[in-house]
């Protein structure tokens, strides 16, 4: 198995690009089970998650391939199988997005129901709500949600969940609507940029969405779908991993291709903590050269401060000259990192779903348990302001969403490399 190891102290100064966004490319690879001929898809990140949705695909039907300029090429060839099985799903959550798909255009998706994950439960019953109103008849088979449906017709149906909206499932029910009979209206859907995206690749597969990008969305069906060329947008949530560890290092970073735009609430936090980020000529900027201000983080769906950069986030407030606090609205249970921070000298105390964080001078490198690509991110972050030596161990969730992250960061003056271990 292999672990980061990340020697701190060093100030990281230079560029790094921004690859294209997982939580886009994901929910488009599985959009291609809706379209007729080739869909062409470039800035595809290199990813663990990308090459498991790729297996699933295959076992789908869909042929995937790279190019030799690295675009992605994705064609269905096969329409019997409709079933993702455990072995698959139990490995990405992301998998659940074929079902929205499979049901539109196979009229039958049956897909295991993925169970908990180690930041907590993640229920799908929002996506089986909506596929229902759309006319889906469900069942649960085996621990598989079935699901199946002659014709969809479209519907006006409410996608709110405890904590707000959910993307994956605006995601499935957008996605199935695109072939439904009629008009679906979605209201309180998710926002997110990745949604976005998803919506105009489907759109210029010839889907008529519009709305997108706001809590209503408006799907009239069309008959068929056909394959387009399309660029997924830059990660959002690796820009904003990169931003902190400009901060934290007190570095100067350029993030090339990274959006502003999509950034606006980890921006603010991160002016109120004292770090300089502007829009940069090809992305965005950070510098940082003083003490960090302590401040109040609440993660919340988007525009919200995003849940993925909240251990990121924690790791730079350990830093902080006072008393932070964070609040997890989304899984409030997304607390793994804490009692690893605290091995590196942090002064953490959770209550509930807040951390308070007590800022203190410095951390000291300690080996340390990844347990979910964020929380991973965090301590890599953690590990490169820390004296001494830091161990990252169980490499592997963060190969799931940042592509070679000790490249980008070793280039920009980081000591920090992938070591196997026995
Ligand atoms: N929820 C429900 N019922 C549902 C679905 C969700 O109550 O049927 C709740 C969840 O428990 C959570 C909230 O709604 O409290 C939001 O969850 P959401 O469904 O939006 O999460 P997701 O779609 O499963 C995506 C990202 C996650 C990211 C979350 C929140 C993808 C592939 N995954 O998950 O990304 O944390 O949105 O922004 O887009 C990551 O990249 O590390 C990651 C975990």
């Amino acid at each position: 198995m292999q672990h980061f190891e990340v020697i701190g102290g060093n100030r990281l100064k230079g560029e790094i690009n921004i690859s294209g966004a997982k939580n886009a490319a994901l929910p488009i690879m599985a959009a291609t089970i809706l379209v007729e001929g080739e869909t062409v898809l470039h800035n595809v990140p290199d990813l663990a998650d990308v090459r498991q949705m790729q297996t699933l695909l295959a076992r789908l039907g869909v042929k995937s391939r790279r190019d030799d300029e690295g675009a992605m090429h994705l064609t269905v060839e096969d329409e019997m199988n409709a079933h993702a099985e455990y072995e698959l799903v139990s490995k990405m959550r992301a998998s659940v997005c074929v079902m929205g798909p499979l049901l539109a255009k196979r009229k039958r998706a049956q897909v295991a129901m993925p169970g908990g994950c180690a930041i907590g439960d993640r229920p799908i019953g929002l996506h089986i709500q909506g596929l229902r109103a759309l006319g889906a008849d469900f069942e649960l088979v085996n621990g598989d949600v079935l699901l199946r449906a002659k014709r969809l017709t479209g519907s006006d149906i409410f996608l709110g969940g405890p904590f707000g909206s959910s993307v994956t499932a605006t995601a499935n029910v957008m996605m199935a609507a695109t072939l439904a009979v009629g008009r679906t209206v979605i209201t309180s859907a998710a926002c997110e940029p990745e949604l976005v995206d998803l919506a105009e690749y489907l759109n210029a597969c010839g889907a008529c969405i519009s709305g997108y990008g706001t809590p209503e969305i408006v799907i009239e069906g069309v008959l068929s779908l056909r394959g387009t060329e399309h660029r997924v947008i830059p990660d959002r949530i690796e820009a904003g991993t990169f931003l902190i560890a400009g901060a934290i290092t007190n570095g100067d970073l350029e993030l090339i291709g990274a959006r502003i735009e999509h950034m606006r609430a980890v921006v603010d936090r991160l002016r109120c903590v004292g770090v300089i980020v502007e829009r940069g000529e090809k992305g965005i900027a950070v510098s940082s050269s003083r003490r960090l201000e302590p401040v109040m983080i609440t993660t919340q769906p988007y525009p919200g401060f995003p849940t993925d950069l909240q251990a990121q986030a924690m790791a730079l407030l350990c830093l902080a000259d006072g008393n932070s606090v964070i609040t997890e609205k989304i899984y409030p249970d997304r607390f793994l990192h804490v009692g690893e921070l605290n091995r590196m000298g942090a002064h953490l105390r959770k209550e509930g779903p807040t951390v308070i964080i007590e800022g203190i001078k410095r951390l000291v490198g300690a080996p340390v348990m990844a347990s979910d690509l964020r929380a991973s991110a965090g301590l890599i972050l953690a590990g490169l302001i820390a004296k001494g030596t830091t161990l990252v161990h169980r490499a592997y969730h963060i190969d799931r969403g940042y592509e070679r992250i000790e490249e980008k960061l070793a280039r920009v003056g980081a000591n920090i490399r992938r070591v196997d271990a026995p």
